[in-house]
This record gives structure tokens, sequence and C-alpha cells, in this order.
């Protein structure tokens, strides 16, 4: 995607321009959501009618103009080209997810990573997801693994609708069990010792939120999938800062830690995500 999109900027910005706009550049159903910084502005119209005019099935172009912040992770978005609109459906994995793009929080770029969290998931697993946006992970594991239970948890109403609507739309909602509330609250209302797997993608408060991930898994164990941003490091370095911030409230003790990085999120910063597995 960043040499299609640089070859179609050529013409309007320079080399060391592009370089700023093709990292920020995300593509969501039929609506490109692009990063200009304060520099280019000035070049902000000519950039989005030249994305609407080059790339296929872009139907309007917005600038994230704020960062992703508050609980529900949303951002700020400014009309720039095309249809004025926020509402799209998006396809990955041969899954559809219907989304507002203002309302809920999504990232394409976390494809990759849900298909590895699939294909780890076994027959009959039950799999908790603590923060589900619009039940990306969630579906997708349903899609593909026919027996297991998905719990998917979010704070947000609008992601906790959109989870029904996609859950439904993809005919997975038997299997896909949509749940509003803050993670922690519904774990111990309802989610205690009943998890083989608990995904944790909201690096911003996973550290907080892992004594109730490990208070879900069964009393024989399982794992916990924890999304971190760190400054970039080798893996091992950021298994070792991490393991003393781990609070574990119950009995069962680390069988293996694995790190990865999933995605550069920053200048110098990494998505990572660590593969926790517990033993009784
Ligand atoms: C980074 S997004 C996760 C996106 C999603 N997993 C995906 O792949 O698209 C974090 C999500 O956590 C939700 N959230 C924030 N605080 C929460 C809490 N205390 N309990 C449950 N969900 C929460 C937000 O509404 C947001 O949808």
């Amino acid at each position: 995607m960043g040499r299609l999109i640089k070859e179609i900027l050529a013409d309007v910005l320079t080399t060391e321009e592009l370089k700023d706009v093709v990292s920020g550049f995300d593509i969501i159903g039929d609506i490109a959501v692009i990063k200009i910084p304060d520099t280019l502005l000035p070049k902000k119209g000519l950039i989005a009618q030249t994305l609407l005019k080059n790339v296929k099935n872009v139907k309007a172009v917005f600038r994230q103009a704020s960062p992703i912040s508050g609980e529900y992770r949303l951002m700020e978005l400014e009309h720039l080209a095309g249809e004025n609109r926020t509402y799209t459906e998006h396809k990955e994995s041969g899954c559809r997810f219907i989304l507002d793009i203002q309302k809920a929080y999504f990232s394409p770029r976390l494809s990759g990573e849900r298909l590895r969290i699939a294909s780890l998931v076994k027959d009959n697993e039950v799999v908790v997801n603590m923060f589900a946006g619009i039940g990306t992970f969630s579906i997708i594991i349903a899609k593909q693994v026919k027996t297991s239970l998905n719990y998917a948890i979010d704070v947000n109403p609008y992601a906790y609708e959109m989870t029904l609507r996609n859950a439904f739309i993809n005919k997975v909602d038997d299997r896909v069990i949509a749940l509003l509330g803050d993670a922690g609250r519904t774990i111990e209302n309802r989610l205690l010792s009943s998890a083989d797997r608990v995904l944790m993608p909201f690096p911003e408060r996973a550290l907080d939120y892992f004594p109730y991930a490990v208070r879900a898994l069964k009393a024989d164990g399982g794992t916990v999938h924890l999304y971190l941003h760190v400054k970039s490091k080798p893996v091992s370095e950021v298994i070792d800062e991490t393991l003393p911030k781990l609070s574990n409230p119950t009995k069962l003790k680390i069988d293996s830690i694995n790190c990865k990085v999933v995605r550069e999120v920053g200048p110098r910063i990494d998505q990572v995500v660590l593969d926790i597995e517990f033993a009784s």
C-alpha cells in the first residue's frame, strides 16, 4: 500500500514530504484516513483529491485531526474529499465489519495479528476479549474455529452494538457473546475461572487490568495475550522489564512467555504482544 500511495502522490509532493504522509495512511472500508503533518496542511486538499481520484474503491478522504484518545480510543476527523460520511463496511480475513470510524476504534493494521491469534485457538476453547472494539478478534476467531466460544467485552455502547451486529452478519452470533461494560467488573461478575485464552488489545491499560485477565483463566491455566507500547528494544529486554510489573492474584504459575513486535506505532515505539502461558 505504501508504495502505491507514494506513486500516486509523487506528482504533488516532494520525496521528503512523501515519507511523512505515507506512514500515516489507512484505508477502512471505502474511507481513507490520513495523518498530515502541520507543514503539509496547506496541501491537504490537493493530497486528498489526488488520493480520491487515484486509489481504487476510496469514496471519502478524512484527515486524522487529533491523537487517538479517551476511554473509547477515538480520534477527531476532518473531512477533506469525497463523500462526507464516516460509516463504512470493512472486509478482513473473510469477515465483514460495519462501523462508524468516528464512534469506535478500529485499526486495519492489526489484521495479521488477528489472524495469528485465531490460528492459535484450538477446538472448544473459551476466549475472552477484554477490549473487543467492534468485535474484530472475536469474530475472526469464531469464523475460523467453529467450536470456540468468544466473549467480547467493551465499555463503549456503540462498539458493543456493532459487535452484536457484526457477529450477526458474519453468522457467528451463536459463538460470539457481546458484553457491555468495564472488562474488570464484567470478569468479576460473570467470567471468573472460565477462559482458556484472554486477549488484552488495549496497550495503554493492559497492565492495570492484567490481574483480571489471570482471574478469568480456568483453574488449570491458559494463555493471556498482553499488548503493550514500548520503546523499540530487543524482545528479551521487553520480557525482563515487564515480568516484575505483572500482578497475579491467583495460584497459577507462569509456564512460558514469548514476545513479538506487532507493528511500529511511532518513531522508535513498538506495539508488542506477550503471549503468557499459565499452568496450575
Ligand atoms: C485499542 S481498542 C481495541 C480494538 C479492538 N481489539 C480491535 O482489534 O479493533 C481498545 C478498546 O477498549 C475499550 N475499552 C476501554 N476501556 C475499557 C474498559 N475498562 N473495559 C472494557 N473495554 C474498554 C475501548 O472502548 C476500545 O474499543
